[in-house]
């Protein structure tokens, strides 16, 4: 199959309603989009992506009329997702019938978003039914924010890409669900803990806690060179012929010492550094590296999504095994 990348909506509109799969743009990530209320549909999702098929997609809605014929809204959920919707927002909540169970992986919840991108919006309503898109990437590797990074990943096993440039959060959006009456943050993300602890007590649902997301796998988002965490204030040099990449919080270390250097953000704004993670891990990943060296963020607001996903890619993969005492 040959992959096309435009910016053709009306072409895009009418794959779907083929009942084919087509990555578009949305203000966190770009995503692999089918009809959510045909399974057949979101099952080439699962293919191309060699997803899992007990990993859980996240059903976005044209907007919020379409809530109640998927899920059951709560208060507090109404409230929340009255404050950060459309935008990088994702609830969890009791499903209906409707939705099919390949889409939630036969869970008795499914995830719901309503996005804010203008070419996601302009093609979903057009489409006129919620569409499931997971991020457009293989399985555990990084999430792509621009039309070719989707490219890298997908290239002959979908039919199109909708390139609107790259996106703005650069980080999935932030998935929650409220339970107990407190909301428990499932995946960081551009909504922070201290935006969402307005509405209520939360609760950050630790690392595989009983994998309801396997986007919470410790080792998802893995680039394929190793990475080590260190300090921004450690000191690190290279082994002698040892080519390393230095993915940088601080500015101060000398260029020279690595044989590639990112900055995350000169004047150390979050969004920024949030809007050029995944980027910047894919150039080092793409650089022939032995080494990928990158300096902690600070935990502050946004800060702690992109140490989440920093955490995960630099998890020893070996490490992930449950071991015995
Ligand atoms: O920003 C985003 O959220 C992007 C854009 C494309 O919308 N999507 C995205 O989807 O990141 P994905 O599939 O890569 O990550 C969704 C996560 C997965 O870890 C999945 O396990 C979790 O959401 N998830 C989906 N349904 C769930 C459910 N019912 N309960 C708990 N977790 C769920
Ligand atoms: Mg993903």
């Amino acid at each position: 199959m040959k992959t096309e990348i435009s910016t053709d909506r009306a072409a895009a509109v009418e794959l779907l309603e083929r009942s084919e799969i087509v990555a578009l743009p949305t203000e966190t990530v770009y995503g692999l989009a089918a009809d959510a209320l045909n399974g057949e549909a979101v099952a080439k999702i699962f293919e191309a992506k060699k997803r899992p098929y007990f990993d859980p997609l996240i059903v976005h809605l044209p907007d919020r009329d379409w809530v109640e014929r998927v899920a059951r809204m709560d208060d507090l959920s109404g409230k929340v997702t009255e404050a950060f919707w459309p935008g990088p927002f994702t609830i969890v909540l009791p499903k209906r019938e409707i939705v099919p169970d390949i889409v939630t992986a036969g869970l008795d919840t499914v995830a719901v978003r309503i996005s804010a991108h203008p070419v996601f919006s302009e093609i979903i309503h057009k489409f006129g039914k919620p569409l499931a898109a997971p991020s457009a990437n293989r399985f555990g590797r990084v999430s792509p924010t621009t039309a070719q990074h989707v490219c890298d990943e997908l290239d002959g096993r979908i039919p199109l890409i909708v390139d609107a440039g790259p996106t703005a959060h650069g980080i999935e959006s932030t998935i929650v669900a409220v339970r107990g009456g407190k909301i428990q943050i499932l995946r960081r993300g551009p909504v922070t803990a201290e935006q969402l602890s307005k509405f209520g007590t939360i609760e950050i649902a630790g690392p595989i806690e009983r994998v309801s997301a396997p986007g919470q796998l410790p080792t998802h988002y893995a680039p394929r060179t190793p990475l080590r965490l260190i300090e921004v204030s450690e000191s690190f040099s290279p082994k002698k012929n040892q080519r390393v990449g230095l993915l940088a919080w601080n500015s101060a270390r000398s260029a020279k010492d690595f044989a590639v250097f990112r900055c995350l953000s000169e004047r150390q704004d979050y969004r920024e550094a949030a809007a050029n993670l995944f980027c910047y891990l894919r150039e080092l990943d793409q650089s022939d590296l032995d080494l990928i060296v990158a300096e902690r963020v600070p935990l502050h607001g946004l800060g702690a999504a992109i140490m989440d996903r920093l955490q995960r890619a630099a998890h020893d993969p070996l490490d992930a095994q449950d071991r015995p005492e």
